[in-house]
């Protein structure tokens, strides 16, 4: 056997897969620290750039170093089978002389620096998965409803995954996990629309809205001002102040309030998907004793209890859209009046715009288009001497009526306000009276109450129906609705068409 030639090892990275291979990752590593110095410059975010930037080029980085061996392998496997083959000679660079030390040292510094820039990019890349870019952007059209949302709520400068994962590797993961199923629901197009709520393994409030808030800290009480307008002619304004019992800090002496729930361990049982039915609710003492109310109306037997996921209750039951919450048109139009984005002289405005903002439409472009053709077409045609005297005003109001549509209907994804129930009061949706209707009673014969000064007091009420200078001590109801007003619960006459109170679902829309 011949004696194999010793060549110098970096002539086996003079072939084309190994070139190709360098030239790669210098490309990739170039490229991502030109996009890191643009964006701390410019500071741009964009949720595509950032994914190929973050994903993309770090494996280009990888897969280059991959290549660049595996030419100099092949190539030192062929040269060991026959020694003559020619290797090509290494171009004449500065440091080829006494080479082999200084090039050593120039490959072992490449390395650093790819290793460098790919941890960069790798920290960069997981910072962006928590954004709410990444959250928010990158599967628009699924997530474009709760976007939107959020970004008019209260939360809008709190992330996503703050209230969506919290901290801790374990819900990381997990969270990881889940999204990749959700990518995958995305790419194959079989998300579900509306995507369905709640959220069943939403991490309990303890570790995300307790990070912020501090029950400890609920004290006293809210004046809170209702503010409406009548669906009639002078868009007649009703005003409710109210003080709002928002006390029963856990712990402290004085415990009454709305967050006493809080403070106990409150368990209930609910028997449809969207937890708006609840026949039971269990109620822990700290001396260990459990008092059951059970639901007069829909009762419900231990086995069946017994069957039923406990859930124990948290800030979610009650705030279960603190981040997207889809307003109902009246709402939205209320607020549009009082920020004197509505003008309230023009006549049945309040009307109108809550029966074109409540019409099906296919697109958001086809309703945007419908709701001023209708508005413009309504003043002309009963009118008429306004369109030019108020020309301005009809202008914005239908500009007003557009921005509340995009901001509370997705007919992509099939969203509208009354899809999302909220728990907060009892107007439009059971609320605070899935369990506090008066007809839930424990063994003792002791009802959760429903008493109307339990949770607010009224402060002073105007409305068409109360005498100017009144002064009333409990709501008076806009319509003499006798004493359903006690008997029956509001979401009853008031919950949305096509939605089922006692039930919890949406048929139709
Ligand atoms: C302040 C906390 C908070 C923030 C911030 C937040 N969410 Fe949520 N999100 C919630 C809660 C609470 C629910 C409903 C939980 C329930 O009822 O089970 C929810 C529900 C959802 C749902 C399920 C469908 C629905 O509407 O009920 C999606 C999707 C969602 N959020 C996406 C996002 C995205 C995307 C962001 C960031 C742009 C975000 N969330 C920010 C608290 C938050
Ligand atoms: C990262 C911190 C953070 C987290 C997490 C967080 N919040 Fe908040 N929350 C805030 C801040 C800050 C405000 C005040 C916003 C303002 O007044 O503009 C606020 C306001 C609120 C309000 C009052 C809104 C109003 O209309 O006055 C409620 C209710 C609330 N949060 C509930 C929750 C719930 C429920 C969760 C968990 C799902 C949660 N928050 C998670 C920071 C947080
Ligand atoms: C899952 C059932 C349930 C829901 C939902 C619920 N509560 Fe309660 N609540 C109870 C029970 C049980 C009690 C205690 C009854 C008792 O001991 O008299 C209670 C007591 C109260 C009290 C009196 C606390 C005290 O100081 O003694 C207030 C105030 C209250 N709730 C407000 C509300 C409000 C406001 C809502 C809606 C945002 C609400 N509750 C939703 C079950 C519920
Ligand atoms: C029984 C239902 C219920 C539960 C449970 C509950 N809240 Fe509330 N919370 C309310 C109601 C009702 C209000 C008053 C809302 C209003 O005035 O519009 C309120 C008000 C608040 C406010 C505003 C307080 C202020 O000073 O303006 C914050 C913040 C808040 N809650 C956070 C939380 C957090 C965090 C939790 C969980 C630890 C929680 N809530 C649990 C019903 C509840
Ligand atoms: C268990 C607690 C609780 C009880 C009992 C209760 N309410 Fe309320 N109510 C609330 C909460 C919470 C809100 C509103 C929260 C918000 O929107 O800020 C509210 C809001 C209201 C509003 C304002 C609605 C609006 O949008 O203008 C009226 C009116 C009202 N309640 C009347 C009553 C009457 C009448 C009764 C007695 C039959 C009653 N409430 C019993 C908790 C309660
Ligand atoms: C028997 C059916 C019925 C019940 C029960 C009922 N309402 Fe009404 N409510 C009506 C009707 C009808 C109107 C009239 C619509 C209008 O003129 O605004 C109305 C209007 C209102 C308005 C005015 C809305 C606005 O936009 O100005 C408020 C506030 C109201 N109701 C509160 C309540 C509350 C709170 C309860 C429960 C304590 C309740 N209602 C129970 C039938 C009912």
């Amino acid at each position: 056997m011949e004696p194999i030639k010793r060549v110098s090892a970096e002539k086996y990275y003079m072939n084309v897969i190994s070139l190709l291979g360098m030239l790669l990752s210098a490309i990739s590593a170039i490229v991502i620290v030109l996009f890191l110095a643009l964006q701390a410059f410019r500071g741009f975010e964009n949720p595509y750039l950032e994914i190929v930037t973050f994903f993309l080029l770090p494996g280009g980085i990888l897969f280059g170093g991959v290549m660049t061996y595996f030419g100099a392998w092949r190539t030192r496997i062929k040269h060991r089978r026959n020694p003559n083959v020619e290797l090509p000679p290494l171009p004449r660079l500065d440091f080829n002389d006494p080479s082999k030390l200084r090039l050593t040292a120039f490959f072992a510094l490449v390395t650093v620096v790819f290793f460098a820039v790919i941890g960069v990019a790798s920290i960069k890349g997981f910072e962006f998965t928590e954004s709410t870019v990444f959250c928010g952007e990158v599967c628009h059209v699924p997530m474009e409803p709760e976007h939107v949302a959020w970004q008019g709520s209260p939360h809008a400068r709190v992330r996503c995954v703050e209230c969506h994962v919290g901290s801790g590797l374990d819900y990381y993961v997990k969270a990881k996990i889940n999204g990749t199923r959700q990518l995958y629901s995305v790419l194959t197009g079989t998300y579900p629309t509306p995507i369905p709520t709640p959220v069943h393994n939403l991490r309990p409030a303890r570790g995300t809205c307790e990070r912020c808030h501090w029950p400890e800290k609920f004290i006293s009480a809210r004046h809170k001002i209702f503010s409406h307008n009548a669906p009639n002619e002078e868009n007649a304004k009703r005003e409710l102040q109210m003080l709002i019992k928002i006390g029963g800090t856990p712990g402290a002496p004085n415990t009454s309030g709305i967050h006493w729930h809080i403070g106990k361990e409150v368990s209930y049982v609910a028997t449809d998907e969207k937890r708006q039915v609840i026949p039971y609710v269990a109620v822990k003492h700290s001396n260990g004793t459990i008092d059951e109310y059970v639901s007069t109306e829909k009762p419900i037997t231990k086995e069946e209890v017994a069957k039923h996921e406990k859930r124990v209750m948290d800030c979610i039951d009650c705030h279960n859209r603190p981040a997207h919450s889809y307003n109902p048109p009246s709402d939205e139009l209320d607020h549009g009046f009082e920020a004197h984005r509505l003008d309230p002289s023009l006549p049945y405005l309040k009307k109108i715009a809550s029966e074109l903002l409540e019409k099906p439409y296919k697109s958001n472009e086809e309703a945007v288009a419908s709701i001023d053709k209708e508005i413009q077409a309504y003043y002309a045609k009963n009118y008429p001497a306004l369109v030019t005297s108020k020309a301005a005003s009809i202008k914005q109001a239908s500009e007003e009526v557009q921005r509340i549509y995009s901001r509370n209907y997705f007919p992509k994804m099939k969203v509208v306000w009354s899809a999302y129930p909220t728990n907060m009061g009892h107007f439009y949706f059971p609320g605070c009276f899935r369990c506090h209707d008066g007809k839930h009673k424990n063994a003792a014969g002791k009802i959760i109450s429903k008493d109307c000064n339990l949770c607010h007091s009224v402060l002073s009420q105007t409305q068409e129906n109360i005498p100017k200078g009144t002064q009333v001590k409990d709501f008076v109801h806009p319509v003499d609705i006798g004493d359903e007003m006690k008997k029956t619960n509001c979401s009853e006459c008031h919950a949305p068409a096509g939605i089922d109170v006692t039930g919890g679902e949406v048929k139709k829309h």
